[in-house]
């Protein structure tokens, strides 16, 4: 069984460089068998979710190429019109379902397994749905999960009921081959729609308003290959911003977009750390104890539910009393419980967490119940006094990279350590 064991206390300082987008990732790397071209994609983050996508689209025929660690040549050419996306992989990750909107854009029929993803309350995909079903396709719960069929796509005017970033990006795909105009009301803002957005274009797509809440559609016959580079994380540098934070250190965080992070650059400002901004870095640093203050999290711009974890475990070391409120997803405190084994002093009500901030945590064992609380419960190990083991690591290696090695660069003391046992039944442990 694999853990980190983390010895806490010491101010992270340094510099450290943020991988590609995730979730953008997922979603380009879906989109590029639409063409039956070669697409090179760089700027590809080595993550659990990423290699899984990568080896689904292998599995349903398409061509994958590792050009380097983060370079991929991807030919969709070789996938059939008629295939079933059904195996594990697909039930394991979200993203997966953006292979719905890439088939029903390409091929006017996808059959593909629901998608997993983190447990954080009902996850439905009725706006995916409704907007498929708005272009002309027959949609129905089916073996082996999601059918849909069109004889042909023709553009619609869709209003979503809900801001969706997987139902934004998964309608712009199918309606990219169209035929006529598509209008998405009420879209999503968020970087990675934009991202994909400029990706699609990049391949020949004509999509025009991605990053405001209208995006509007012309439909092309065809897409062609293209070279693409994802967009930076936004969420693992937010998560390095924080981890400076928690821990008073002073951190240069590079190769960012400091745009996309300035929700979270202006609650760390509100409660005392100093954040510079530059071209594509940004330095955050603090003394002292920090302050109090309020979150709600909201779609993009607003204060993005993927950092919601990582707040708190700031505030649960800030003067005062804070409250942060979860917007988007139901059940997301569940990570609130191993806090308090690492003397967290936090109420959940509803969906709003109440934190009393205390003086320091202590090291504790505790679990990731998903991949942004898993990051935030490191970032309280690396704040606590003593030493704590994090278990349940595979949920925080889906979407960060390296990420004991990038903390150790910036002075912490993490270890991945790997536990068996002997023909004895002794414990053995050992240093990966
Ligand atoms: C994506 C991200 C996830 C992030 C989330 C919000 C991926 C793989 N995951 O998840 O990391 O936390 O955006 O920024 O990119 N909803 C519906 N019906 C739908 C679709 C969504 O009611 O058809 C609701 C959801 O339950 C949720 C809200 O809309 O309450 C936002 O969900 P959405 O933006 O779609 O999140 P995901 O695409 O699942």
């Amino acid at each position: 069984m694999e853990f980190y064991l983390v010895k806490g206390g010491c101010p992270l300082t340094g510099e450290v460089e943020i991988a590609g987008a995730k979730n953008a990732a997922l979603a380009i790397l879906a989109a590029s068998i639409m063409t039956n071209e070669t697409v090179t994609v760089e700027n590809v983050p080595d993550v659990s979710d990423i290699r899984a996508i990568l080896r689904v689209i292998e599995m349903i025929g398409g061509y994958v190429e590792k050009i380097d660690r983060h370079t991929y040549r991807i030919n969709g050419s070789g996938i059939r019109s008629d295939v079933e996306v059904n195996n594990d992989l697909v039930r394991r990750i979200r993203g997966s379902y953006y292979l719905i909107g890439s088939l029903l854009g390409k091929y006017k029929s996808a059959a593909v397994a629901m998608p997993g993803g983190c447990n954080i309350g009902p996850r439905p995909i009725d706006q995916h749905i409704k907007g498929f079903r708005a272009l002309g396709a027959a949609v129905r719960v089916a073996p082996p999960g999601l059918v849909a069929k069109a004889s042909h796509l023709r553009g619609a005017h869709i209003y979503q009921d809900v801001v969706s970033v997987g139902s934004t990006i998964n309608i712009m795909m199918a309606a990219v081959l169209a035929e006529g105009t598509t209008i998405i009301e009420n879209a999503a803002k968020e970087p990675h729609v934009v991202d994909v957005a400029n990706f699609m274009n990049s391949m020949g797509a004509r999509i025009k308003g991605a990053g405001t809440d209208v995006i509007r559609i012309r439909g092309v016959e065809r897409l062609h290959g293209t070279t693409y580079s994802i967009i930076p994380d936004q969420i693992e540098a937010g998560t390095f911003m924080f981890a400076a934070a928690a821990t008073r250190g002073d951190v240069v965080v590079k190769n960012v977009i400091p745009k996309h992070l300035e929700s979270l650059s202006a609650k760390l400002i509100e409660i005392g750390c100093q954040v510079i901004e530059s071209d594509d870095k940004v330095r955050v640093s603090a003394t002292g104890r920090l302050g109090k203050t309020n979150i709600k999290t909201l779609p993009y711009p607003g204060f993005p539910t993927d950092m919601q974890p990582q707040i708190t475990v700031v505030l649960g070391l800030s003067g005062g009393t804070s409250i942060v409120t979860e917007n988007v997803f139901e059940s997301r405190f569940k990570y609130v419980d191993e806090l308090a084994k690492m003397g967290a002093s936090i109420t959940v009500e509803g969906n709003s967490a109440i934190i009393d901030g205390v003086e320091s945590y202590v090291g504790a064992h505790i679990s990731s119940p998903d991949l942004r609380a898993g990051a935030a419960l490191v970032i309280a190990a690396l704040a606590a006094h003593g030493s704590s083991e994090i278990y349940d690591i595979h949920y925080i290696e889906r979407g960060y990279e390296d990420f004991p090695e990038k903390l150790r660069a910036l002075g912490a003391d993490i270890v991945k350590v790997d536990t068996d046992k002997d023909e004895f039944g002794q414990k053995l442990v050992r240093v990966v």
